[in-house]
């Protein structure tokens, strides 16, 4: 487990082939496997191949984003918060849930947030991303992760650069 920890990073730069339909299915049953407060489920996700739609959702907001209109596989996390007060937390463990999975398959993976994020016409981003979906009403939107084989490697993070002092033994 620590190996994976030790060598995910967040990737933006993808091959252009597909994700292969087998790799995909692993994907999601990891984001259904994902806990939830209450085993309340409030999670929604929208695995996206079409290319006009990523690129859409690549400029959902204003920065930051970009490299998502050339990812194989973007995974639109989503929380309705009519059922769960607690969604945000629930779709944030999914989609490192996500990344996990697609590390352990090989794949890359960054997260786009979305969330309390603007538009660059000054609407926040969740409205271009429930419009450009067609989301139901009460659906929230918490981030897209971007995912494919990669096409750039980075090192793992050094242990001594881990900033220890967070951690306090008392
Ligand atoms: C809540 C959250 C939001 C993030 N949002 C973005 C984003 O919008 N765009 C982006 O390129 N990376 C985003 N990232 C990726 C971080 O920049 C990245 O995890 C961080 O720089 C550490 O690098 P590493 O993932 O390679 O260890 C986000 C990560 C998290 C956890």
């Amino acid at each position: 487990m620590l190996d994976l920890l030790r060598n995910r990073r967040s990737i933006r730069r993808y091959e252009p082939r597909e994700v292969e339909p087998a790799f995909v299915e692993q994907l999601k049953e990891a984001v259904l496997r994902a806990p939830s407060s209450r085993n309340l489920r409030p999670t929604r996700f929208y695995f996206v191949t079409d290319r006009e739609r990523l690129a859409d959702l690549a400029h959902a907001k204003s920065a930051y984003g970009e490299w998502l209109a050339k990812a194989p596989l973007g995974v639109v996390v989503c929380g309705d918060e009519s059922v769960s007060d607690c969604w945000i937390e629930d779709c944030s463990i999914a989609a490192a849930f996500l990344q996990l999975m697609a590390s352990s398959l090989g794949l890359g993976s960054c997260w786009v947030q979305i969330r309390a994020r603007m538009h660059a016409d000054g609407r926040p981003a969740e409205d271009h991303v429930r419009e450009s979906l067609e989301l139901p009403d009460g659906l929230r939107v918490l981030c897209v992760v971007a995912l494919g084989h990669p096409a750039e490697r980075k090192d793992a993070i050094a242990a001594d650069a881990l900033g220890w002092d967070r951690i306090a033994d008392i």
